[in-house]
């Protein structure tokens, strides 16, 4: 078959072609964006990780090469795409037939009569009907491609969630197949708008990225995966699809770097070593990014009793993270503060983590707000957005138990002065949070985003997949679930019940750290309101359930997208 074997080749040309089998490259437009799979902060994370000698366990993540995946959005015939897979998102309507067994949808009946009717019988035969989640690939002659893979969508495909899951599922059969050239087109991308395409665009490209990644840093041995363009088909040619593409690397990069750093367990991954991978994301962005690292003496300085009495019992030391984010050029209309909790460990303290379903082996995650935020950190470190100023900041320590640690019962001081009742030490995310909280207040910010692994009564309300949020303020909420809907992220706003803060009142110091176990997820935002300037817009992000897939024993690197996405919104260009 006389594919036309230059469509790869063409990345940088501009070929107006008069073949009749291709309708057109407009390879001005078929860039390949370097999208990084490894975050050049692999590299350096393992390097300052071989340097701190005395890791317990003597464990040092590996050194990972990052292959790189470049995307490209192009306009071609999907028969003439040479490849090794043409991944073709169907849903249920696009499976329809006609009166002789053929598809109705042209762009699967042109491929089925390239096919001479296998494509309609194998789907046929293997029961594939277009449901999310199905699909199946086939070895085949008489295309440009040696496989085609059917990739059910559903019913409908509005969302971005669903189109992450497509290149997920593009990834995976990607894996599977060893490809290392693949190119993914919509049965049905007529009538889609321009915009719509961009965001499908961007999803199937970071759902690609994010699916093929894999965190091997701490295997001694893994394979690595074949993967290197991904051709985007049907979506459009031209320099917005560029841009969006180049952002969806940007995105995938700090969502990358954020499942790492959950992902590295709490005898490597120290308060010390967070606070150093964020200082080199304000030395690799060094034109927008400045870094303050607090050691305990300055904290104290600072009055943050709260934050320390956490931190008290572990060997090793807390460091207080303060990035700030400055626009390259123009002046600042915004200042937004992005505040993560940043436990690289939960005992639980005192109060430790006993029973089963603590899941006291998994604590390690309990930096994810803080690994959400220098996610986005350094997503938007290549971004470099205009109007804006951000301040990232993270309470980073250990929950431990030892002779120096704080008690059950302690009375414990905030930098604003409140005073806190510790009746449970195992509700230490909040007390970190409580000072990093007027720390932000006292930048200047307009706006505060805070995460946090904070209760697992979140995680009952609305399961793994769902983050709480909670805030006063209705535009804040708006500006943030829009963004979600872009990022594919999803969010639940819960009700900050005022009368609730009755069971977080102390007989002897300003309130409780914990209420009862109803509504404990909502005590808690309550608790954190305390600590934030009325004047601030300010919102709390519970992601304990979604820092965390189960089923892929990994982390996620929730919150990153919408983060990011949520900045853009308030920058005066992007
Ligand atoms: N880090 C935990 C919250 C958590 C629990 C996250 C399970 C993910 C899964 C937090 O510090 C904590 O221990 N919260 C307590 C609060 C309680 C003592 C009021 C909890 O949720 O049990
Ligand atoms: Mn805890
Ligand atoms: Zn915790």
């Amino acid at each position: 078959m006389a594919a036309i074997a230059s469509t790869l080749l063409l990345s940088f040309s501009t070929v107006s072609s008069s073949s009749l089998f291709l309708t057109r490259i407009t390879s001005r437009f078929s860039f390949a964006a370097p999208l990084p799979l490894r975050s050049n902060h692999t590299k350096h994370m393992a390097h300052t990780l071989a340097r701190a000698t005395a890791t317990l366990g003597l464990t040092h993540p590996s050194n990972t090469d990052s292959p790189k995946i470049s995307f490209a959005a192009k306009e071609v015939d999907v028969t003439e795409w040479n490849g090794d897979i043409l991944a073709v998102g169907v849903t249920e309507k696009d499976l329809a037939k006609d009166g002789k067994s053929g598809f109705e949808n042209p762009i699967l009946k042109k491929i089925d009569s390239k096919l001479g009717g296998l494509l309609a019988e194998a789907s046929s035969e293997e029961d594939f009907s277009g449901k999310a989640g199905q699909s199946t690939v086939l070895r085949i002659t008489g295309l440009g491609s040696k496989r085609i893979g059917l990739i059910g969508l559903g019913q409908s495909t509005s969302t971005t969630a669903a189109f992450k899951t497509f290149g997920e599922a593009v990834a995976a059969a990607a894996k599977s197949a060893q490809a290392s050239n693949v190119a993914v087109v919509l049965a049905s991308s007529e009538g889609l708008s321009k915009e719509t395409k961009l965001s499908t665009a961007y999803a199937i490209a970071t759902g690609t990225a994010l699916g093929i990644f894999e965190d091997n840093r701490y295997k001694s041995e893994s394979k690595k995966s074949a993967l290197s363009s991904v051709d985007i088909i049907g979506l459009g040619t031209g320099p917005e699809l560029e841009k969006k593409l180049k952002y969806a690397g940007d995105v995938s990069s700090g969502i990358i770097f954020g499942r790492e750093l959950v992902n590295s367990p709490a005898n490597v991954l120290t308060p010390g070593v967070l606070a150093e991978e964020a200082s080199k994301i304000a030395s690799e962005y060094s034109d927008v990014f400045t870094a303050k690292i607090l050691n305990a003496e300055q904290c104290k300085e600072l009055k943050m009793g709260s934050y320390l009495g956490v931190a008290a019992a572990s060997e090793n030391p807390p460091h207080f993270i303060h990035l700030c984010y400055k626009p390259p050029s123009g002046t600042v209309n915004v200042k937004l503060a992005l505040v993560g909790k940043g436990l690289t460990f939960d005992s639980g303290g005192y109060n430790i983590k006993t029973g089963p379903g603590c899941s006291i082996e998994l604590m390690k995650f309990d930096m994810g707000g803080s690994a959400a935020v220098l996610g986005a950190a350094k997503a938007l470190g290549q971004i470099k957005p205009l109007g804006v100023e951000v301040h990232f900041v993270v309470a980073a320590c250990e929950n431990m138990i030892s002779g120096k640690g704080m008690r059950p019962g302690d009375i414990v001081t905030a930098s604003n002065g409140k005073t806190i009742e510790v009746n449970n030490t195992d509700a230490e995310g909040r007390l970190t949070l409580a000072d990093a909280l007027v720390y932000a207040c006292n930048q200047g910010v307009e706006k505060i985003v805070d995460l946090a692994t904070l209760t697992g009564a979140c995680v009952v309300a609305l399961g793994p997949s769902i983050a709480g949020i909670f805030t006063p303020s209705d535009e804040l909420a708006k500006e943030v679930v829009e963004a979600s809907e872009v990022s594919g992220e999803k969010l639940w706003r819960m009700p900050l019940e005022d009368s609730y803060w009755e069971s977080m009142k102390s007989g002897v110091a300003d309130m409780v750290n914990t209420g009862g176990r109803q509504g404990g997820a909502i005590t808690a935002a309550l608790f954190l309101k305390q600590f934030v300037d009325e004047k601030v817009q300010w919102m709390h992000i519970d992601l304990a359930g979604p820092v965390w897939n189960e089923k892929k024993r990994s982390a996620t690197g929730f919150g990153v997208a919408t983060l990011v996405e949520w900045v853009l919104k308030n920058a005066s260009q992007k």
